[in-house]
């Protein structure tokens, strides 16, 4: 293997890191916003949790190191100071789906004069069908009481439109803190307290921001926020989500009961009605996903050690660099960029638009270079600043560069690849 010598790549000290990952072969992976990679502790925790299970079996709910029984606490906890929340505000028990499922039977109310759910035109489908499916839960025309924030011309939200569909018979709001899309980072601060103004309850989908936007959540106070693991986190394929609900909600009964939410020094005396755990616990609903939150828990070591500030600072920098290539190098070969340009308006992917995307992402995959295509035109490509490097995002140029040279329209070397 060539030695790096970017002098970029020399003077990162986040460079080290790269080593605890299993790279897939010969490829230069920029997906990590889809599925983050899997590292040797997440590994070595899932292989300790077999151990435990061959050995312990059902001891190991409270024998095993440690103990299954309060494992999600203990990874709640990482979470909480990962992203800065208070204590007990902060579970996990299923996907982002199910828990924003959640967070709407949790928190919404009956409220005859204020029905609306406000969402983004651009919301994740997921968010749609959730909401759409909870309105009609509660008897309520989805056409009617779903509401959406429209995005301007250029594909991005503005928040004084936000703040403006924050008012009309809505009480609640989920809206992305960073869209998957276009990567664009709405202003969480202005929006929640709008938000708060207003009475309406926020909840933040943050998948494609914790673990590579420092999150303040002690200091944002949302209502509520749902997130997926298996992006920036690296918690592996499908793994447990993770959920925040503020500490002045942590009274309500859940929405959605389980006996997970017990209080955990009661939930085996099997009583007849749930007493539900002091915090965020409440909202858990049945026994955890051992393996997969194994996973998380090694994961979740790493992002610690990395601290998230100084992912952001070199994620930043490498989607900036990414940039600045696709600017110099590529100027006239038809890409627009959808991200925005200000530091504090992204997340960590660079969207470009291309009317061949789909042909490029082809021609890339086929080649060894895998970065994210969304229809109808967009290519998402998100390094990792745990993995990836400046020379990766060389390489990445330099073979879109070699694709253009050999042909302007795309068709016929994506053609064969085609099924
Ligand atoms: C913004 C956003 N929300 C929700 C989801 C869906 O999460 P899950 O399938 O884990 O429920 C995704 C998945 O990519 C996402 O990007």
């Amino acid at each position: 293997m060539p030695v790096n010598t970017h002098p970029l790549d020399q003077i990162d000290p986040l460079a080290p890191f790269r080593d605890q990952f299993y790279l897939p072969q010969a490829k230069i992976y920029f997906d990590g916003n889809s599925l983050g990679l899997l590292c040797h502790a997440a590994e070595q925790a899932v292989l300790d949790t077999l151990q435990q299970w061959k050995e312990l079996a059902i001891e190991g709910w409270t024998l095993a190191q440690p103990d299954w029984f309060h494992l999600t606490e203990q990874i709640a906890d990482q979470l909480c100071r990962i992203l800065l929340a208070p204590a007990n505000s902060i579970t996990l028990t299923g996907s982002t789906t199910l828990h924003l499922h959640q967070v709407l039977a949790t928190l919404y109310r009956r409220d005859d004069s204020r029905r609306g759910i406000l969402i983004d035109s651009s919301a994740f489908p997921t968010d749609r069908y959730v909401v759409a499916g909870f309105l009609s839960s509660q008897g309520l025309d989805p056409a009617e009481h779903l509401l959406q924030v429209a995005v301007d011309n250029a594909g991005l939200l503005q928040e004084a439109d936000i703040l403006a569909g924050l008012t009309h018979g809505v009480q609640m709001a989920i809206l992305p803190s960073v869209v998957f899309t276009t990567g664009q980072l709405l202003d969480l601060a202005t929006v929640t307290a709008a938000a708060a103004q207003h009475d309406v309850r926020i909840c933040w989908d943050c998948s494609h921001s914790v673990g590579v936007v420092p999150l303040n959540l002690s200091v944002l106070q949302p209502d509520a926020a749902i997130w997926c693991t298996y992006k920036y986190l690296n918690g592996g394929p499908g793994s447990v989500a993770g959920m925040y609900l503020h500490p002045r909600w942590h009274d309500l009964p859940p929405g959605l009961a389980g006996w997970f939410g017990s209080d955990k020094l009661r939930q085996f005396r099997m009583e007849r009605e749930l007493v539900p755990a002091a915090g965020a616990g409440r909202l858990q609903l049945g026994t955890p996903h051992l393996l997969s939150l194994a996973a998380l828990r090694g994961s979740l070591q790493v992002i610690e050690a990395a601290g998230v500030d100084r992912l952001r600072q070199k994620s930043l920098r490498m989607t900036g660099y990414l940039r600045e290539l696709f600017r110099q190098r590529l100027p006239d070969s038809g890409f627009s960029f959808a991200t925005p340009e200000a530091d504090d308006r992204r997340g960590g992917h660079l969207a470009i638009r291309h009317p061949r995307a789909r042909n490029l992402s082809l021609v890339l995959r086929a080649r060894g270079f895998v970065p994210d295509f969304r229809e109808p035109d967009l290519l998402r490509i998100a390094p990792s600043p745990l993995y990836s490097r400046f020379a990766d995002c060389d390489d990445f140029i330099e073979e879109i560069c070699r694709i253009f040279s050999q042909s302007t329209d795309l068709s016929d070397l994506s053609q064969s690849l085609v099924t």
